[in-house]
């Protein structure tokens, strides 16, 4: 039977084989103990890459977003982020489960949330009858507005409101690479602007598993132990950690080639009458479409019928994501069954 072409998610990704080789070449310890040479290297990889004193390898972009937002606030805490943002509509409830902490959801434009949004949902400081507004959290790439990028003016004014009201800046950069290889600006230039940032070694950079959070020494610290109060402290990790480090070293830049399989499909996408796409949306792996003559599960099933997976993504659109185990000749077969489909 032929091969699936998988484009549900860039989380679907294999470990090839030089990275496997990798893995099983990696020297472990015990890094409960922080004795895993490997987690040791990564994190000190990851912290010179991203700008900041220390870095944590964690087990998923999640558990890296949840883990600094713990650090960062107090049970009774309010963040402010865009109404789509992961940590708000994916994350389980967890901010409110794990740390006590409540969100202020704005509605963003193509996940961006400006300053002038921002500033009057700040919670008064002497208004004790309200939650205390804590942090501000931008999402970089942002995932369910279609893997858009936060321009960089819009995130250093928002930087400057969070300095004006004394609160902290989170990142979840679990695409951030994404980001920075469409735009050119460095991730250390991205980091540099957040007091903490989240980013995953297992979507578009092909590790099995992993997330990275950076920030100070002093902020790593209180992560580790709040870490292993979580049950995420691990032994041999190593293995895994070698994995990132590969993906880190290795499969950045090429990100630049799932931007371009990305554009190739909104492309088509873009010429079918019957389906609607914002081609301003397509920045990096990611595509957000509706389909106006086919509810999204019927358009789910034909693509399956005819070997291409695709996911729902935010309510009511269809998404379709890039990664390095789809090859330019799928995203070519993938272009024939769309106009098959909806011809
Ligand atoms: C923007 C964003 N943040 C965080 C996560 C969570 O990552 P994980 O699934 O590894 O926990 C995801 C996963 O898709 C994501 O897209």
């Amino acid at each position: 039977m032929a091969r699936m072409i998988d484009l549900r998610s860039d989380t679907v990704t294999k470990p090839s084989i030089e990275m496997r080789k990798a893995m099983y070449e990696a020297e472990v310890g015990d890094d409960v103990f922080q004795e895993d040479p490997t987690v040791n290297e990564l994190q000190e990889y990851a912290a010179d890459l991203l700008g900041k004193e220390a870095a944590l390898y964690v087990s998923s972009g999640v558990m890296g977003n949840q883990l600094c937002l713990n650090v960062l606030t107090n049970p009774g805490d309010e963040i402010i982020c865009e109404r789509d943002a992961h940590i708000f509509q994916y994350e389980s409830g967890s901010p409110a489960k794990l740390s006590g902490i409540q969100m202020m959801p704005v509605p963003g434009e193509m996940g961006v949330i400006t300053p002038e949004q921002i500033e009057p949902c700040i919670r008064p400081a002497s208004a004790y009858y309200m939650p205390r507004t804590k942090v501000v959290e931008l999402e970089n790439t942002h995932n369910r507005a279609g893997g858009t990028i936060q321009p960089i003016e819009n995130i250093i004014r928002v930087e400057e409101l969070v300095k004006k009201h004394n609160l902290l800046f989170h990142l979840d950069g679990a695409r951030i690479w994404n980001a920075s290889v469409e735009t050119g600006i460095s991730v250390k230039e991205y980091a540099s602007h957040f007091d903490s940032i989240s980013c995953c070694l297992s979507k578009g950079l092909g590790a099995p598993a992993g997330s990275i959070i950076a920030g100070t020494k002093g902020f790593i610290e209180e992560a580790f132990r709040v870490r292993k109060s979580w049950g995420g402290g691990m032994r041999q990790i190593g293995i895994l950690a070698a994995a990132g480090l590969y993906a880190l070293k290795n499969n950045i830049s090429r990100l630049a080639e799932d931007h371009k399989k990305a554009k190739i499909l909104a492309e088509v996408i873009a010429e079918i009458p019957s389906l609607e796409i914002d081609l301003n949306t397509v920045q990096t792996n990611i595509i957000i479409f509706k389909a106006k003559t086919l509810s999204i599960e019927q358009a789910i099933e034909r693509f399956k019928s005819h070997g291409v997976l695709l996911s729902e993504g935010k309510p009511g659109f269809i998404r379709v994501i890039t990664h390095l185990d789809v090859s330019f000749d799928e995203i070519e077969k993938t272009k024939k069954v769309f106009k098959e489909i909806f011809s």
